[in-house]
This record gives C-alpha cells, sequence and structure tokens, in this order.
C-alpha cells in the first residue's frame, strides 16, 4: 500500500511521551531526538500534552540542532487537546506547539482523542491552519470506525482536503485495529500511526518473544516493531530516549517476517476473533 506523502514511506518514527518532565534529563532527551534525526529517523510524534509543552520544546532544540536547512527532511506531528479543538483554540493550539517547536509549519496536526466541540469546528480550524502554510496536513487520534468515518463525511460535506491520518494503539498487546479499523482505513489508503507498540517497554522484555527474535538476529523489541509495520500502511512511533535502543528500532523497518515466524508470533498474541471498543492508554 501507498504511503501518503506526509510520512514519506517511512515506517519507524519516534515518540515523545514523557520527554520534557524534568530539567535534568532534557540534555539526555535532547540528544537523543537528536541522534534520532542524525541517524535516518524521519517521523517525530509530539502533543501539547506532553510534559504540556515540554517534550515539544525538547524536539525544538533538537531541530534547531539538527539545522534549520534541514527541516524540510522530517515529518513532525503535533496533537491540539480536545479541550482546545474549537476553530479559534485549535488556531492558538497550533500557533503555541509552533513557538515550542522553533519551527514555521507542522507536517501533521492531530486531534488528540474525540471531545465534546464538533466536528465541523476543528475542521474550520484545522483548515484556517492549512490555508495560512502552518500545517500541512491534519487528522485524528484515538478514532474507531464510526468516528472516523463520521469525521471523514464531514470533511467532505464541507469540501475539504482528506484526513491524513489515525493514531491508534496498536501493537502485539492490542490488536483490535486489526479486526475492521486497519482493514478499512487501508482500503482508504489512509496510513494508521500506531502508538505504544512496544507496549510501554513490556514487549522489549518479553522472554517469549525473545525466543523468537533472537535466531532471526532480531531483539524482542525489533521483532514487535517489524510485526507492527508488517502489512504496511504503519507507522510505528516507539519512543525511546537511549540512543542505541533508537538505532536498534530503526532497523526493524527493513526486516521482513516470514509466514512461519508471523504464526509463531500469532501462537503467543493471537489476533481479534470480534469487535471490541479502542483501547486507548
Ligand atoms: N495519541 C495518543 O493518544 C498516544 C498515546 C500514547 C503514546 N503516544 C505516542 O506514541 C509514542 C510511543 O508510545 P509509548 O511511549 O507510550 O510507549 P512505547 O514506545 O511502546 O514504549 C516506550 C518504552 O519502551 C522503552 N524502549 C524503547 N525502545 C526500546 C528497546 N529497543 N529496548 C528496550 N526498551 C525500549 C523506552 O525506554 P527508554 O526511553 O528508556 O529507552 C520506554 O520506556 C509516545 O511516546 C507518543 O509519542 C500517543
Amino acid at each position: 500500500m501507498t504511503q501518503p506523502s506526509v510520512f514519506n514511506d517511512e515506517v519507524i518514527g519516534l515518540g515523545t511521551w514523557h520527554m520534557g518532565e524534568s530539567r535534568s534529563a532534557a540534555p539526555l532527551e535532547v540528544g537523543a531526538v537528536l541522534h534520532a534525526l542524525q541517524h535516518g529517523v524521519r517521523v517525530i510524534d509530539t502533543a501539547e500534552m506532553y510534559a504540556d509543552g515540554g517534550a515539544e520544546r525538547i524536539v525544538g532544540q533538537a531541530l534547531k540542532a539538527f539545522g534549520a536547512q534541514r527541516r524540510e527532511q522530517v515529518c513532525i506531528v503535533t496533537k491540539v487537546l480536545p479541550m482546545h479543538a474549537t476553530r479559534d483554540g485549535t488556531i492558538a493550539a497550533c500557533e503555541a506547539s509552533l513557538r515550542r517547536l522553533g519551527t514555521d509549519y507542522v507536517d501533521l496536526f492531530l486531534l488528540h482523542w474525540e471531545g465534546n466541540v464538533p466536528y465541523e469546528r476543528t475542521l474550520e480550524g484545522f483548515a484556517a491552519l492549512r490555508e495560512r502554510g502552518l500545517i500541512r496536513a491534519w487528522g485524528v487520534s484515538n478514532f474507531d470506525l464510526p468516528e472516523l468515518a463520521t469525521w471523514c463525511a464531514t470533511e467532505q460535506r464541507l469540501g475539504l482536503a482528506r484526513c491524513a491520518s489515525n493514531q491508534v494503539y496498536y501493537s502485539l498487546l492490542s490488536r483490535g485495529p486489526e479486526f475492521d479499523l486497519l482493514p478499512a482505513m487501508a482500503a482508504q489508503r489512509m496510513p494508521l500511526m500506531a502508538y505504544t507498540p512496544l507496549g510501554s517497554g513490556e514487549l522489549a522484555q518479553d522472554a517469549r518473544l525473545a525466543a523468537i527474535a533472537q535466531p532471526l538476529g532480531l531483539t524482542a523489541a525489533q521483532l514487535a516493531l517489524a510485526w507492527t509495520v508488517r502489512s504496511g500502511g504503519v507507522i510505528a512511533i516507539p519512543k525511546s530516549s537511549t540512543p542505541q535502543r533508537i538505532d536498534d528500532n530503526l532497523a526493524a523497518a527493513s526486516v521482513t517476517l516470514d509466514a512461519d515466524t508471523l504464526a509463531r508470533i500469532d501462537a503467543l498474541y493471537p489476533p481479534p476473533q470480534r469487535k471490541r471498543p479502542l483501547a486507548m492508554i
């Protein structure tokens, strides 16, 4: 499946939740994001919510060190909180994110999760931001299939551009999206951003996964990430503040898993047999 241009065919990015929470960890975190950029990670996920803007500041410092002339090589994704997602609130939130990120535009601006604001109002804000060149594309997060269908129908009714992605919890510990959301998004050629793809680190420590991974020359984390992006149309955004792990995670982008390996993984973490409400962290 073809990825739309916003991710430029990347399948592994970098998450930043919990970065920017402590002053003492900030230099290490800026260094980690800069390391990621210098070693080929091209999609960085952040949000106004993370450390109350602190994670965006970490990303901003790393982007500055990476070099303003290289900004276009990077896809920056950030998110507006539902409580801010009125037309004017969305615009103000984006402008504040841009100040913290130290950049003129974000590549993808997501509604973090559904709140009480009608979709029309948020979309008016997104459209105004896109008109001004402050965002390249917009999307949603934590939307299950009915909400996504309504959102897309609203865009169509208003004659607006289409939602570029839906970011949801998708990992071996949360295979629910495979039942209907992922196939429906694939049919529309809309990429799914898989958050918490390592189960907050739990899958990296999974001895049963490690036993499958080791003969393949992989770590358990790499196996979990390669599995997450196996079908195409998915970009995983593992978070790490550790340079070696960032490199290992990115290397999973070039791993192809054979049918036997996928069957062994299915035996450990079975695919969904029925619809369940979308899990959210
Ligand atoms: N849209 C949403 O509602 C939503 C919700 C949750 C998350 N997200 C996004 O998704 C990103 C990823 O999710 P997440 O941060 O919740 O969890 P995650 O990426 O599944 O796991 C992160 C944890 O795994 C560890 N880790 C990373 N790579 C590893 C490796 N190769 N080996 C061993 N441990 C490793 C990290 O530790 P170190 O940092 O110490 O290396 C960290 O503790 C977030 O950062 C955020 O950007 C979005």
